[in-house]
């Protein structure tokens, strides 16, 4: 019998949302190439560490061979209010940084497409068009460089960013998104009802220091509201 804490009705509807979006914009996908390696993660997810992932696999398309603490997942250009995502990657006490983690993270564009209408450019996944990765050093820091993403049209579900992490010695596991406190579709019946998978992952968005576009800060716990997680 599986240990694993049986995810909520709201967290399948999401995952399930979200396919669906993508789906629908799956004429104008092509996988991305590059590094495509299957990582550990099997179908059988109920029983690995954070239990089911749709589409934790895709965290290997197009990955870049080297991966850097900090990246830019926009090209310049892109529409939108920018903004830097900053922060560390802590070990599961929520003091020690953490190295050679990976952090995957996907979105939509400034009008809350994953691909635009009748897009067709290079580089693609079914994750759409706006992803990237970093890897942590010693000092567990990470940040990147985005545009803030915008919520589904038509759809009353709170703007994100998808996160996946992959530890060295674990398989890769999602965490709770980047939102943002100010979204006034982020009800309070949606503040409770996150997981905190990873952390908090509902931020309050500054004025970037440089004067261009926000700021969120986020450090994430490893392993932290993450089921079957080893506990040592
Ligand atoms: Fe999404």
């Amino acid at each position: 019998m599986s240990m694993m804490p049986t995810r909520s009705k709201f967290e399948r509807r999401r995952l399930l949302c979200c396919g669906l979006l993508l789906l629908s914009a799956a004429p104008a996908l092509r996988l991305q190439t590059g590094v495509a390696t299957a990582g550990p993660r099997g179908r059988d997810g109920d029983s690995l560490i954070g239990g089911p992932c749709d589409g934790c696999e895709l965290i290997y398309h197009g990955m870049p061979e080297v991966l850097l603490a900090a990246t830019r997942i926009v090209a310049p250009g892109e529409p939108g209010i920018p903004l830097q995502v900053v922060g560390r990657i802590l070990q599961p006490d929520g003091v020690t940084p953490a190295d050679g983690v990976i952090l995957y993270v996907y979105q939509t564009d400034a009008r809350g497409h994953y691909v635009p209408p009748g897009f067709a450019g290079p580089g693609l996944s079914r994750h759409g068009r706006l992803r990237g990765w970093v890897k942590t050093g010693r000092d567990g820091t990470y940040r990147f460089e985005t545009i803030r993403p915008a919520p589904y049209p038509g759809r009353e579900i709170p703007a994100h960013i998808h996160a996946i992490v992959k530890e060295p010695d674990k398989n890769e596991y999602y965490l709770d998104e980047f939102e943002f406190d100010d979204d006034p579709l982020l009800a309070s019946s949606l503040r409770r009802a996150r997981s905190r998978r990873g952390g908090d992952g509902i931020l309050r968005a500054k004025a970037a220091a440089d004067g261009d576009g926000l700021i969120v800060e986020r450090d994430i716990v490893l392993g932290r509201n993450i089921p079957g997680y080893p506990s040592r």
